[in-house]
C-alpha cells in the first residue's frame, strides 16, 4: 500500500471535517476522490500532504508512520485548482526550483538539474515554452508547468486537488485525457480530487466518494455506477456539474 490512512480523524473547532477515514492506494495507482463541496476531500490530502494535522488516527506512507514527518519530508507532489508558479520564474525555472533548493548533499549539479527539466517539459509537452514566464501561458499550460514541477522531486505520491477546475470544459477533458496518459508511463501514486464524476470514472483506476468527512463508497467506475445500494451515490453522481454528460455515462453501463 502505498497511502493509507487509518481511522484519520479531522475537526475544526467543533466541525467533524474527517471523521474516522480509512481509505488506502495502492503503488502505481490513481484514485479519484470526488464528493459534494465541504465533504473533506482537501482536508484528506493536507493530511496525506502533512500541512494539516489530524487530531486521531494514522497516516502511512510506503508502510511508514508519516507522523514525524513534515510537508517537506514526505516526497509529496501537490497541484492546487489555482495554479501556483512563481510569477517572476521562466518555466524552466519554476521545474527547476524544487531540485534547487535541495540540501547541499542531495542537490543534482547543474547540467544533471538541465538535463531532468528537460525531460519533464518534454513529459508535459511544453518543451518549446521552457523560457516563458507564467503569465505568457494558457491556463491549460500553467497547469502542466505545475505538474512537472511537482514532478521533478520524484514525489512517492502525488496529491492533484482540482488541478483542472479553473478551467473551461473543452481544455479540462484534454487534460484529463493526458493526465491518464501521463499516469501510464510515469505510474506515480495519485490521489485526484474532482467535483466531476465524469472526469473521475474516466481517469482514475478507483473512484472514492466521500460524503460528510467519510469515505461513503469506493470502487472502479464500473462498480460504482452498477451500485444502487447507496442512495446517496447516485444522487452524487446525477448531480454532477454536468448532469448531462454524468447521466449518458450511466445509460452506458
Ligand atoms: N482551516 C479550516 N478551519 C475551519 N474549517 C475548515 C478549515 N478547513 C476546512 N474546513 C471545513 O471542513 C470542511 C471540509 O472542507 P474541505 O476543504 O476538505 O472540503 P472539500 O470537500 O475540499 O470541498 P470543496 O469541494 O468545496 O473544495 C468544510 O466544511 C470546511 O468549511
Ligand atoms: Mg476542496
Amino acid at each position: 500500500m502505498s497511502v493509507a490512512l487509518e481511522r484519520v480523524s479531522k475537526r475544526f473547532g467543533e466541525f467533524v471535517a474527517l471523521d474516522e477515514v480509512t481509505f488506502g492506494v495502492d503503488e502505481g495507482e490513481l484514485v479519484a476522490l470526488v464528493g459534494p463541496s465541504g465533504s473533506g476531500k482537501s482536508t484528506l490530502l493536507r493530511v496525506v500532504a502533512g500541512l494539516e494535522r489530524q487530531d486521531a488516527g494514522a497516516v502511512r506512507i510506503h508502510g511508514e508512520d508519516a507522523a514525524p514527518l513534515g510537508p517537506g519530508d514526505r516526497r509529496i507532489g501537490f497541484v492546487f485548482q489555482h495554479y501556483a508558479l512563481f510569477r517572476h520564474m521562466t518555466v524552466f525555472e519554476n521545474v527547476a526550483f524544487g531540485l534547487r533548493v535541495r540540501p547541499r548533499r542531495e542537490r543534482p549539479s547543474g547540467s544533471e538539474i538541465t538535463s531532468a527539466v528537460k525531460d519533464l517539459l518534454q513529459l508535459v509537452e511544453l518543451d518549446a515554452l521552457s523560457a516563458r514566464y507564467p503569465s505568457e501561458l494558457s491556463g491549460g499550460q500553467q497547469q502542466r508547468v505545475a505538474l512537472a514541477r511537482a514532478l521533478a522531486v520524484q514525489p512517492r505520491v502525488l496529491l492533484l486537488d482540482e488541478p483542472f477546475g479553473a478551467l473551461d470544459a473543452r481544455v479540462r477533458k484534454q487534460l484529463r485525457q493526458w493526465l491518464r496518459q501521463l499516469h501510464d508511463e510515469v505510474r506515480v501514486t495519485t490521489i485526484l480530487v474532482t467535483h466531476d464524476s465524469e472526469e473521475a470514472c474516466e481517469v482514475a483506476d478507483r473512484v472514492a466518494v466521500m460524503h460528510e468527512g467519510r469515505i461513503a463508497q469506493i470502487g472502479t467506475a464500473a462498480d460504482l455506477l452498477r451500485e444502487t445500494a447507496n442512495p446517496f451515490l447516485g444522487a452524487f453522481l446525477a448531480d454532477s456539474p454536468r448532469p448531462s454528460a454524468s447521466a449518458k455515462r450511466i445509460d452506458y453501463h
